[in-house]
């Protein structure tokens, strides 16, 4: 059995690397899937978020790279796939991904959301954090793979 594991992935951080290892282990492939939304840029691109991953998984058994664009539910069914993982953090996190889960499974009604607890040292870690402390030059090798943080510190050489 597949799982689909979608987001922005802006960049990856040791969180969602966290959820994917945990993934490949009880899952028999992890299809990560980077959101191309055309009206949202991100600080990376989505080709630079993809090549990221691939750097940052390679040693990770059973992963798959992918972007998709519209709705979720429709590149599920694409790929034949009817399962769908997010990690939650907090109770914060719960009210948006019930939201999400409950909208998806009415439009598409095979397709399960798989909720994984995040590993208690990346409870406080979000793309979002992280690009803030490295905009600021903060240290940020505690909360990335050493090829990430090479590439936000890239991003933010010229400032702001
Ligand atoms: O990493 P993120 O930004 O929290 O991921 C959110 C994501 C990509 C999973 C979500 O925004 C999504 O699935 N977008 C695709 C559009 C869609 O299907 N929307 C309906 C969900 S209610």
């Amino acid at each position: 059995m597949k799982v689909i594991y979608p987001g922005s992935f802006d960049p990856v951080t040791n969180g969602h690397l966290d959820i994917i290892e945990r993934c490949s282990k009880k899952f028999d492939g992890v299809i990560i899937a980077v959101l191309n939304n055309q009206g949202k840029k991100g600080l990376f691109t989505v080709e630079e978020r993809i090549q990221l991953l691939k750097e940052t998984t390679k040693d990770i058994p059973n992963v798959e790279i992918d972007s998709f664009s519209g709705l979720l539910v429709d590149y599920a069914r694409k790929k034949g796939c009817s399962n769908i993982v997010r990690g939650l953090r907090a109770v914060s996190d719960f009210e948006y991904e019930m939201q999400m889960a409950l909208v998806n499974r009415k439009i598409y009604e095979e397709l399960d959301t798989f909720f994984m607890m995040s590993s208690p040292e990346h409870v406080f870690l979000s793309s979002s954090v992280v690009k803030e402390v490295a905009s600021y030059r903060g240290r940020i090798s505690c909360f990335v793979p050493k090829v990430v943080e090479d590439a936000l510190i890239n991003k933010f050489k010229g400032g702001i």
